[in-house]
């Protein structure tokens, strides 16, 4: 019988489960032996490996974070750390291995396939950073978290008239903040695609005060410009000049938890499906992802080759919106 292998890497995003069940189930159904790899890189290489039934994944489809476990490893990143993983792969007779995580995730899953070992991987990411997916598993569930989040600090923030500075996930993409500061509606986005003041900020913040509007948010992706890690402070010390009084929040971890919304559910049960097809035809080193309404294949030199942006017309339109004009 063959051997199907899984593993989760990097950090956790939801819908991760119910790709892990898809995967899973479908394998079986193409008689497959089925193993999970506990921890993502580091149980490859310690060879902490399971052999899973479909009762193993029953029941998590609800649920955030990977049932699997992750870790983040420098070790899979040098030549004796991939050696002990391949060793392993062997030793447990895995034939083919399908790798759910982000951008090092999938450069990992590429470093396995150079190797020639023939592996599928699956965007997981709420950083919406990985090129040839329109959507990665667990963005909608953050991109909704991290907005109920927003909507309870407007009221908070109009109730005291106060300005602020809510700061989401995404390492080095703007895209969580983005999204999020057009769902919300807020007075002001900054992402690192687009270089931004806080001599900027603070106008947009007088303007909207001048304007009589009852609070400010500005969503602020983490990786943002520098300028912007002192911008709390650079108000604070302006707050009589601003009429708001200045606060941060961090939105943080929160938007990695949570049960997965529809959408990552469904994006998840699609594209670890789509893996195992894929490996059954025989296809490897690749990785499925959501163009369009489809499930594509795209080679994994390719993906990890290219840098995925953020939308600019979508900063543009939310510039137009975010200061209203007088009349
Ligand atoms: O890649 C997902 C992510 O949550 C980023 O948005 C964030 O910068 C990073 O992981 C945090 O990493 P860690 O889980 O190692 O603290």
């Amino acid at each position: 019988m063959k051997r199907l292998a899984v593993l989760t890497s990097g950090g956790d995003a939801p819908g991760t489960n119910a790709c892990i069940r898809a995967v899973v189930r479908m394998a079986l159904r193409h008689d497959y032996e089925v193993l999970g790899i506990h921890r993502g890189y580091a149980g490859l290489m310690d060879g902490d490996f399971e052999v899973i039934d479909g009762r193993f994944v029953g029941g998590i489809a609800h649920r955030g974070g990977t049932i699997l476990k992750t870790a983040r490893t420098e070790k899979f990143k040098t030549e004796e750390g991939r050696k002990e993983a391949l060793e392993n792969l062997e030793r447990h007779n895995v034939d083919v291995l399908v790798i759910l995580g982000g951008d090092g995730s999938l450069t990992g899953a590429l470093r396995l396939h150079e190797a020639g070992f023939p592996v599928m991987g699956a965007p997981a990411t709420i950083d919406n950073d990985v090129a040839f997916t329109d959507m990665a598993m667990g963005v909608d569930t953050a991109m909704n978290t991290a907005l109920q989040a927003i909507d309870k600090i407007k009221d908070t923030a109009s109730s005291h008239r106060r300005a602020f500075l809510v700061e989401t996930m995404g390492r080095n993409s703007g895209y969580l903040a983005l999204m999020v500061g057009i769902a919300s509606a807020a007075e002001a986005i900054v992402i690192p695609e687009v270089p931004s003041s806080c001599e900027s900020i603070l106008a947009s913040m007088k303007e909207a005060h001048r304007k009589g509007k009852a609070h400010f948010i500005a969503v602020i992706a983490e990786g943002a410009d520098p300028d912007c890690r002192t911008l709390d402070q650079y108000l604070k010390e302006r707050e009589d000049q601003l009429g708001f009084g200045v606060r941060v929040s961090i939105l943080g971890y929160i938007q990695r938890g949570g049960s997965p919304t529809a959408f990552d559910r469904l994006l998840g049960t699609r594209l670890g499906a789509e893996a195992v097809k894929q490996l059954v035809n025989g296809e490897k080193g690749k990785m499925v992802g959501l163009v369009g309404s489809q499930i594509v294949a795209t080679d994994l030199e390719q993906v990890v080759g290219t840098k995925r942006g953020v939308d600019l017309s979508l900063y543009e339109l939310a510039q137009m919106l975010e200061v209203y004009p007088s009349r």
